[in-house]
């Protein structure tokens, strides 16, 4: 489907004609519904409290021959698309404070540049998000070696990692929320990693603006280790819209995990206090990303694992928030992940246009990928990240979009 109107006016169109879930079901088809500018107007006039829908579009076919498809999914106020290539965040569509809305998401809109372009722009991946240090690790005493693609690591699960892969899509449509609950199988040995891991993510956009990410993941035949998260990257003045040293980060965390040259943690549970990574107060990302830090240098910025702060009783915890002060949009991000990789995007260097035809430059978006600590299979002292055969992991980030 062509990035421009027609979607969003399909959209808006079938909340403001009341559209029933069967009624929605058949705009999963693809079937174009027409509807009358009043009643779209009449649907704006919701600010919001629109009926939530989706639809899916054909995006592209693997050169392998497998289709990709664009779900779209809306509260009427927040759009968003997500692709079954890699269970991919394409964009996200949010108003800032005078009611104009942009997409905030980098990504593209074609299959083949995702293929052979994306730095993991909205990806979910896996089997092992960040860096295991030399793809190597035991489990039981038996040892395993993962593809390296960074340097002497392996990064987000190797070379061909989950965010590679075409997912299974099922939509998901409650009285609450509206989303996709993507799934994916991967053999035992693939990409070297033991076991047959199958992972069901589950996105859902609810009428309070919260992009809700459920992980469910189990093992069959061995036991494995596994990291999944989300790689969205972010700009809240828009995706192509310059760098993000302006937005002003809270970030709920005391202690961050020092790296060495090749981005591997040391081991060290590091206090932020007195450093560029104290962000415990709101801070603009840019105020002290040039001190002289070792760490900032190494990252060539911010890229690091930060220990966030303790979980409520529902064992979630505030992780992050960030305000983008021009336009007021404001990202606010819950986890029951215990870390989160918050990376500056300071390997983006101009190379790579992006859905908007704009070049993605140094700083021009950030990523907050929560997440368990990286390299934890070599890491002792780290939250396991183990999966043992009749075992589930869950875990669950929100991120809750608004203005200021
Ligand atoms: C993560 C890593 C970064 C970088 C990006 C993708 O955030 O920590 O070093 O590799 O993914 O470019």
């Amino acid at each position: 489907m062509p990035d421009n109107l027609p979607r969003r006016q399909v959209l808006r169109t079938a909340g403001a004609l009341g559209l029933g879930a069967a009624a929605v079901g058949a705009l999963q088809t693809g079937a174009d519904a027409v509807g009358t500018p009043d009643k779209v107007a009449a649907m704006d006039a919701h600010h919001g409290h629109g009926r939530l829908v989706i639809r899916k579009d054909p995006f592209g076919t693997t050169p392998d021959g497998q289709a990709v498809d664009v779900y779209t999914f809306s509260n009427g106020r927040i759009t968003i698309s997500m692709l079954t290539w890699g269970a991919t965040i394409q964009r996200v569509e949010t108003p800032d404070r005078r009611g104009h809305t942009k997409n905030i998401s980098l990504g593209f809109d074609n299959l083949p540049d995702y293929a052979a372009l994306s730095p993991y722009f909205g990806a979910t991946v896996g089997r092992y998000g960040n860096r295991i240090a030399k793809g190597q690790f035991s489990i039981d005493g038996n040892h395993y070696q993962i593809p390296v693609n960074n340097g002497e690591n392996a990064l987000h699960g190797g070379t061909i990692g989950f965010d590679k892969k075409v997912w299974k899509a099922k939509v998901v449509e409650t009285s609450s929320a509206v989303g996709v609950a993507f799934t994916y199988v991967s053999p035992d040995g693939e990409m070297g990693f033991p076991g047959e891991l199958t992972s069901r993510v589950t996105y859902t956009l609810d009428r309070h603006d919260n992009l809700r990410i459920d992980y469910h993941v189990t093992v069959a035949g061995k036991p494995t280790v596994q990291n999944l998260t989300n790689h969205v990257y972010f700009n809240l003045a828009g995706e192509g819209s310059g760098t993000i040293e302006g937005h002003v980060l809270q970030l709920n965390a005391a202690k961050y995990t020092p790296v060495d040259a090749g981005l591997i943690p040391t081991g060290e549970l590091a206090p932020v206090a007195g450093t560029p990574f104290d962000f415990t107060r709101p801070t603009p990302i840019g105020a002290r990303i040039r001190d002289d830090h070792p760490q900032l240098v190494i990252g060539r910025g911010y890229d690091h694992n930060f220990v966030l702060g303790k979980p409520d009783s529902h064992g979630m915890r505030f992780a992050a928030r960030f305000w983008e002060p021009e336009h007021g949009r404001t990202v606010t991000v819950h986890t029951t992940q215990p870390g989160a990789q918050f990376y500056s995007g300071n390997f983006l260097d101009g190379t790579i246009q992006g859905i908007g035809h704009k070049s993605y430059r140094q700083g021009d978006a950030f990523a907050f990928e929560t997440q368990h600590f990286p390299d934890s299979p070599n890491q002792p002292n780290f939250p396991s990240t183990v999966l043992r055969p009749g075992e589930t992991f869950t875990s669950t980030t929100i991120y809750t979009f608004g203005t200021k």
